[in-house]
C-alpha cells in the first residue's frame, strides 16, 4: 500500500510537470483526485488496511493528496500565467500607427445662434422658458388684444386644427402664459418653433423665433431701445447699426420694426437688402397695458416691453444659406458645410 502510495505521488507530479495545457491538467487532477481517482479509491479501501498499519497508512496518503492539490495548483498558475502573457502578446497595439481620424459632430447652425442668443439673454438676467407650440386660440390671439375677426389675424396665415386649437404662429402666445404665472418684477426669454401657411426660399411654413418680456414699474420705450441695441451689439459686434422704424402690433404700444446692418453686405448695400444696407431683424413694442390687465397685472403700478426676433432668417444671412428649407432638410452634406 505504501509504495502505491509513493508511486502515485511520484507518477502523479511527473504527470503534472508535463503537462501542456490546462485541459491536461484537469485530465490528471480527475485521474488521480476525482471520485474514482487512484489515491481516492486507496483513501476509501483504508477500512480493508491493518488497525496497527492504518494510522501511518491514512497520514501518508493524506500527504501525498496535498503534494498532488498543490503541485496541480501551482501548476495551474504558471499555465494561466503564460497564456495571459501570450495573449498579451497577440493583442498588442502598435501605438506609433497613424490613426484612422475621428468624425466629429457639430451642432446645427440653428442651435449654434440659439446657443448664442439664450446666452445673451441669461447674461442679462433673463429666464428661459418654454411652452406649448399646439396652442389654443386664447393665448395665441385673443389675450393679445387680437379677437376673433381682427384684420391683425391675417398677417400671420395660421394652421388651424379645430376652431380654437391651431399650431402657434409667434411665440407671443408665452408672453401671456408667463404673466399669467409669473409675479412681476420678472424678465423671461423663451425660444420655440412657429408656424404659419408660408413657402418660399426665404419662407417656411416651420421657423423658430424668440420672444423676450420684461415687466416692471417705469419701464419703457427707452429701455427697450436700449436693451435691443446693446443685444444687437453682441450678437453682431461693435460696428452694428440699428433703425428703427414705427409698426403695428395689436399687443403692444407703441410698437416698432427694428433693422439692423445687413449682415450680408456688412451695410454696403445687397440684393438682400435691397441697397439699404439694413435688413430687418426684430418686431417690438411696448406691453399694451389691455393685454396686461388681461392677464391679471396692474397696468398701473407695472409696465413692460417685448421683442420677438426671428433667427432663421439671421442664420440664412450669416451663413449665406440661399433657401430656408436647407436649415429644415437634414441633408448631412449641407450640415457638413455648416460646421
Ligand atoms: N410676435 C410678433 C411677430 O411674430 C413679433 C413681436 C414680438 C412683436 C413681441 C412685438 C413684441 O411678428
Amino acid at each position: 500500500m505504501k509504495q502505491k502510495l509513493n508511486e502515485i505521488l511520484t507518477n502523479g507530479l511527473a504527470e503534472i510537470e508535463k503537462s501542456a495545457d490546462l485541459k491536461e491538467l484537469d485530465e490528471i487532477r480527475v485521474k488521480y483526485l476525482g471520485k474514482t481517482g487512484e489515491l481516492t479509491q486507496i483513501l476509501r479501501g483504508m477500512k480493508d488496511v491493518a488497525p496497527e498499519d492504518r494510522r501511518e497508512v491514512g497520514s501518508l496518503a493524506n500527504s501525498v493528496r496535498e503534494s498532488l492539490e498543490n503541485g496541480l495548483s501551482e501548476k495551474l498558475a504558471n499555465l494561466e500565467n503564460a497564456k495571459l502573457m501570450a495573449d498579451m502578446e497577440k493583442e498588442k497595439v502598435d501605438i506609433t500607427e497613424p490613426s484612422k481620424g475621428v468624425k466629429k459632430g457639430a451642432l446645427h447652425p440653428l442651435t449654434r445662434f440659439n446657443n448664442k442668443f439664450m446666452e445673451i439673454c441669461v447674461e442679462m438676467g433673463f429666464s428661459v422658458i418654454q411652452g406649448p407650440e399646439v396652442e389654443t386660440d386664447y393665448y395665441n390671439f385673443e389675450a393679445l388684444n387680437v379677437p376673433k375677426n381682427h384684420p391683425a389675424r391675417d398677417m400671420q396665415d395660421t394652421f388651424f386644427i379645430s376652431d380654437n386649437i391651431l399650431m402657434r404662429s409667434q411665440t407671443s402666445n408665452m408672453q401671456v402664459r408667463a404673466m399669467e404665472k409669473m409675479k412681476p418684477p420678472f424678465k423671461i426669454v423663451c425660444p420655440g418653433r412657429v408656424y404659419r401657411n408660408d413657402s418660399d426660399s426665404s419662407h417656411s411654413p416651420i421657423f423658430n423665433q424668440f420672444e423676450a418680456l420684461v415687466i416692471d414699474e417705469n419701464i419703457g420705450l427707452k429701455d427697450l431701445m436700449l436693451m435691443i441695441k446693446e443685444i444687437l451689439r453682441r450678437l453682431f459686434g461693435e460696428n452694428v447699426k440699428m433703425r428703427v422704424r414705427p409698426s403695428y402690433f395689436p399687443f403692444t404700444e407703441p410698437s416698432i420694426e427694428i433693422d439692423a446692418t445687413c449682415q450680408m453686405c456688412q451695410g454696403k448695400g445687397c440684393s438682400l437688402c435691397k441697397g439699404t444696407g439694413f435688413s430687418e431683424v426684430f418686431g417690438a413694442g411696448v406691453v399694451n397695458p389691455k393685454v396686461l390687465e388681461m392677464s391679471g397685472i396692474d397696468s398701473k403700478k407695472y409696465s413692460g416691453f417685448a421683442f420677438g426676433p426671428g433667427i432663421d432668417r439671421s442664420v440664412m444671412v450669416t451663413n449665406k444659406i440661399p433657401n430656408i428649407k436647407y436649415l429644415f432638410r437634414n441633408d448631412i452634406r449641407f450640415l457638413k458645410q455648416m460646421r
